[in-house]
């Protein structure tokens, strides 16, 4: 019994309009759950194989129809009739029937639809919580990370690091953060119509307003975490730089594209040295670029006993990558995002991989979002201690953070 009897998948629209797989699962017995997939706009390298038609009649190319198709054939036929509480076997299918290093054959897409909505089955099944389920250890409630100001490839102004966040690292609770991270948002947004900035949202709900360098954005921050009257073991700045954006392979030079600089990596890190001895800032995610392993290095060596340095494009929630990490010193934190590895088995085991190594994790969502907060309950279940999951704005980031009160709720 509690076997997988059917999937079905459809395409629908992520947060950007962008169309992406919704999976429904159904048991012999009658339990049907649902996934969704997100997408991200700033992709690392190593990510797993998101599967596009490349159709250009539809979406310009970016529908999913092939891996729906994929979900309901072939990914089907591998896992049907699998016991729903065999997470590991039925990935496991799925990886060795795909049989590419990337999962490029059947999308990383497909099969994690279908990963994370047999997980949800299974918690139906046993009538427990998603993060009962899926961990083993008590259930923590994570710190957020909340994106209150979007620039690089998440919006259209002149801000070339992708994310500026708050973190409430002094708040008694999950609840209590997220007031104050609410409350830290709107005093902000007064802020930015006194100067008669833009208030519209980039991609994951933070403002999006043309101000004029990092520094300034940092020094807004500052001054809206006065006004809130947080002090500075309350509330700490964090950026991510998605440093990949902006760095030239060749001439090994991080290039601004909105704004004008062009420094070597040995800069960038001086760069990321002063702005941590100037700001509030006690993580930087991405600061150097994927491929620049050596800049990571002279960073970790320089900022790592500090602050927390997260590898987002750099780890690509990849075990095998992490290892090559902390062999190589490098960072000291991993972000973690299911898609970019494209199964939840080889999502826990890079988690759990990490924490055994005293590497930070933190869940993340990704800049093309659904309403499915999966990563809520996947961070409370693995104890990751924080999440990224967007702005106290736009639904599709709420979502998440209504999810986490709930739980902290239930296991009050
Ligand atoms: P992405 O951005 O989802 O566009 O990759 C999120 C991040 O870089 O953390
Ligand atoms: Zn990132």
């Amino acid at each position: 019994m509690s076997k997988i009897a059917s999937v079905d998948a459809l395409e629908i629209l992520d947060s950007r309009g962008m169309p992406t797989l919704q999976v429904t699962l159904t048991t012999d017995e009658g339990v049907i759950a649902t996934a969704s997939v997100p997408s991200g706009a700033s992709t690392g390298k190593k990510e797993a194989c998101e599967l596009r038609d490349h159709d250009p009649k539809r979406y310009g190319g970016k529908g999913v129809l092939q891996a729906v198709a994929n979900v309901c054939g072939p990914l089907f036929q591998a896992v049907s009739g699998l016991c729903i509480f065999e997470q590991e076997a039925i990935d496991q299918r799925m990886i060795q029937l795909d049989g590419t290093k990337n999962k490029s054959r059947l999308g990383a897409n497909a099969i994690l639809g279908i990963s994370l909505a047999a997980a949800r089955a299974a918690a139906m099944t046993k009538k427990i919580p998603l993060y009962r389920y899926l961990g083993k250890e008590e259930p923590l409630l994570p710190c957020p990370m909340i994106n209150v100001i979007n620039g690089g490839r998440h919006a259209d102004n002149s801000l070339e690091v992708q994310e500026f966040l708050f973190r409430t690292v002094g708040a008694p609770s999950f609840a209590e953060g997220l007031r104050w991270s609410a409350e830290l948002f709107q005093i902000l947004k007064g802020l930015l119509k006194e100067r008669g900035e833009a208030t519209s949202v980039g991609d994951e709900g933070g403002f999006a307003p043309n101000l004029a360098s990092t520094e300034a954005a940092c020094e807004l921050l500052l001054l809206t975490r006065e006004k809130a009257g947080f002090s500075s073991r309350e509330v700490t700045l964090a950026l991510d730089l998605a440093a990949s954006e902006f760095y030239d392979e060749i001439a090994r030079r991080y290039v601004g594209r909105k704004s004008k600089f062009s420094r070597t990596p040995q800069e960038q890190v001086a760069y990321l040295k002063n702005l941590v001895e100037n700001y509030p800032i006690d993580s930087l995610e991405d600061g150097l670029a994927e491929g620049d392993w050596e800049g990571w290095r002279l960073c970790t060596k320089e900022l790592g006993q500090r602050i927390q340095l997260i590898g987002d494009d750099l780890f690509v929630t990849h075990k095998a990558i992490l290892q090559e990490g902390i062999r190589e010193k490098v960072a000291n934190a991993i972000l973690i995002k299911p898609n970019q590895v494209g199964t939840l088995t080889e999502t826990l085991e890079c988690i759990h991989y990490a924490q055994e190594n005293g590497y930070a994790t933190v869940i993340s969502h990704r800049s093309g979002e659904t309403e499915d907060s999966f990563i809520a309950d996947l961070a409370v279940a693995t104890r990751a201690g924080q999440i990224k999951t967007g702005s106290v704005c736009r639904s599709e980031r709420i979502a998440k953070y209504n999810r986490l009160l709930t739980i902290e709720k239930e296991i009050a």
